[in-house]
């Protein structure tokens, strides 16, 4: 099976831009496909619950589209679904299940509903009952009360009234109110038992009134859905930040010191697992929101504290608070989580096993867990994820207690956050990124600064020079563009020291040699070998910290890296410092030819097609003419301590 190995890690800091959320992208998706009139949504989730989705619409019949820009275009069928007879796979996206179920019951045509295993095992009985309440004629194929279903045209009856349960899941009132308007009748449905996860509710009347149909509703036992021509597109509508996503960030802030900043999700959002946010703070996190972010801070003093919490209104983000109860001091219990037990697995016995492999004391009932960490984390432990996204999420969490994490089957996260790995990676491996123009003596600063902060050090330009060498010496052409790719994804390259190793020969002489600088200026203005380098510069961020010298260092490859420095000098300068390192090796130099050199490089460096030497908006400008490097290192050192908290704590 495919594993993850998380480092060991004690520190977190920066932003975050928070993918689409799912509740939101697949109500949207089906609000517009029924509606009149065609829909422009931004910020929709790509991911495998919205893929499944788009699917079934597909083969419903709908038609839609995705522009370059991320975009996509749904044109409405203003009513049932013009396909009337299909076979739906939906994967286990209980998101795209229940509610098309409901809204191909009200359509009148012949359809069949199926999903992984986990999705068979999980109940459905308490929507199918309710549709049949209006005439709906539904069968199931499996086992009573879970998918897979069957769906045959049937006369439905303007009852008026219908009664859902909603102790098991909030998704079966969802996919009854979100279908009901197919009818054109006014229906009042009411809820029997108590209704769970309320807010996912708000969300659900928040987007039908978006597509024009308001829904009266008392308390959370009644809800009127008036007598209405049926939706009606707003013609655009924008996806926010996915706030159960944003947990795991700010969790990471409340545990690894912080400050974490999640983009996309605040104050104003309609989701209700913004709140989770209180629940850290209750811990006794540092939180501060704006109205479309969050961030999130260890407390000023101590650690964070257990507490007791009431998980009903944030099923999915109390899982991390089950996680965070590592780093708390006392034990955290979460009450009244019973729909744990039918998500995407039994999450209460998945979240029990796994966090006492970390060493925690875990209690568990029908409905609630209770965590009490032990006196360190285990390290090594391997961590199985059940398919489940947020176990996955919610447990990389854990290698913040400085402990070595396996994650089995991290692609579980595709669900709904394929980036996610990289993302935490980018929190907890800080990454300064130096470029600049030639001698404008960025890689003597970059390689001190590292020292300073005891971070790693990538001199990129050193692999675009070893890919030279290997092409000079392997014979090469320096225009084979996809020979110099496949020599630069198999380079048989390292670094020692200081020292450059080809093959294991100390190279590093021979690698700044005349010829081999010329050569490597060359494919490093092919975009194939580039590409070929990319992953290979990546490895280098370790949570222990990077700084990457070189031209795309801030641009590309480490776009995410909380700091970027565009350090220059005057060319008048930067002549001098070559002329005395010349000098100084014993060897004849020109001023004029080297003010006249400096000049022609910068003019084809700027120039470049691919990778030019520029400023990026986001670097900071450190001119370097009056400073010596001892001050540079200083001034960089300094912007790293105030831009990266999360390495004060360790110099
Ligand atoms: O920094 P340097 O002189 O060692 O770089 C060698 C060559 O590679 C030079 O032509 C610039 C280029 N380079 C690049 O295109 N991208 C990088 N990240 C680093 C260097």
């Amino acid at each position: 099976m495919e594993f993850l190995e998380l480092p060991p890690a004690r520190l977190a800091a920066g932003t975050v831009r928070l993918p689409g959320s799912k509740s939101l992208s697949n109500r949207y998706l089906l609000l517009a496909a029924l509606a009149h009139g065609e829909t422009r949504i931004r910020g929709l989730l790509e991911a495998d619950d919205v893929e499944r989705m788009l699917e079934a619409l597909t083969a419903l019949g709908i038609v839609w589209r995705r522009e370059e820009s991320g975009d996509l275009l749904v044109r409405g069928s203003g009513g049932a679904f013009p396909a009337r007879q299909a076979e739906l796979f939906l994967g286990n996206a209980g998101t795209a299940f229940r509610p098309l179920t409901a809204a191909l019951a009200l359509s009148g045509g012949h359809y069949r509903l199926s999903g992984v295993p986990r999705m068979h095992e999980r109940p459905i009985g308490d929507l199918v009952d309710a549709l049949r309440q209006i005439g709906a004629d539904i069968r199931y194929l499996g086992e009573e009360g879970f998918p897979p279903l069957e769906i045959r045209p049937a006369a439905l009856r303007h009852v008026g009234r219908v009664t859902v349960r909603g102790e098991a899941s909030s998704q079966f009132l969802t996919a009854l109110l979100m279908a009901l308007p197919l009818t054109g009748a006014a229906t009042t449905v009411k809820v029997a038992g108590e209704l769970i996860s309320k807010p996912y509710i708000d969300i659900t009347l928040s987007l039908m009134a978006r597509f024009g149909v308001a829904v009266a509703r008392q308390g959370w036992q009644a809800f009127e859905v008036p007598a209405a021509a049926g939706y009606r597109s707003p013609g655009e509508v924008s996806i926010e930040g996915d706030a159960s996503a944003a947990s795991y960030f700010l969790a990471a802030g409340a545990v690894g010191g912080g400050p974490v900043r999640v983009l996309g999700a605040g104050r104003d959002s309609i989701q209700g697992d913004v709140r989770f946010a209180e629940a850290l703070a209750a811990m006794g996190a540092r939180i501060e929101m704006g109205a479309d972010w969050i961030e999130a801070r260890a407390p000023l003093h101590g650690g964070l504290k257990a507490v007791t919490l009431d998980g009903n209104a944030i099923p999915d983000a109390a899982m991390t608070l089950a996680v965070v109860a590592l780093f708390a001091e006392g034990t955290t219990r979460l009450d009244n989580i019973a729909s744990w037990r039918v998500k995407e697995t039994d999450r209460i016995a998945a979240m029990s096993t796994e966090l006492r492999k970390l060493g925690a004391t875990v209690e568990e009932g029908s409905d609630w867990i209770a965590v009490t960490p032990g006196p360190s984390l285990a390290p090594g432990a391997a961590i199985d994820t059940y398919d489940d996204h947020r176990m996955a999420m919610s447990f990389s969490l854990a290698c913040l207690g400085g402990v070595a994490l396996r994650i089995n089957d991290p692609k579980c996260v595709n669900k709904t956050f394929p980036e996610y790995f990289q993302e935490f990676a980018r929190l907890v491996a800080p990454v300064i990124a130096i470029d600049g123009p030639a001698a404008s003596g960025k890689g003597t600063v970059a390689a001190r600064v590292a020292q300073a902060l005891g971070f790693h050090y990538l001199d990129s330009g050193a692999l675009y020079r070893l890919v030279a060498l290997a092409a000079l010496r392997a014979g090469t052409a320096l225009d084979d563009e996809a020979g110099l790719a496949r020599l630069a994804s198999t380079l048989p390259a390292a670094f020692a020291g200081d020292r450059a190793l080809l093959d294991g020969a100390d190279v590093t002489e021979a690698i700044r040699s005349e010829e081999c600088s010329v050569a490597a200026s060359r494919v490093a203005a092919l975009p194939a070998v580039r590409a070929a380098l990319l992953g290979r510069q990546r490895a280098w961020q370790k949570p222990s910290g990077l700084v990457a010298e070189g031209r795309d260092m801030g641009s590309v490859v480490f776009l995410w890296a909380p700091l970027k420095i565009y350090l220059t000098a005057s060319v008048e300068a930067r002549a001098e410092r070559r002329y005395k390192q010349l000098i100084e090796k014993g060897m004849s130099a020109n001023m004029a030819t080297l003010l006249q050199d400096l000049r022609e490089r910068d003019a084809r460096d700027s120039a470049r097609a691919v990778a030019p030497l520029q400023r990026n908006a986001d670097a900071e400008l450190l001119d370097t003419t009056a400073m010596t490097v001892e001050e540079a290192v200083a001034w960089v050192v300094d912007k790293a301590r105030q831009r990266m908290p999360q390495i004060m704590a360790r110099s």
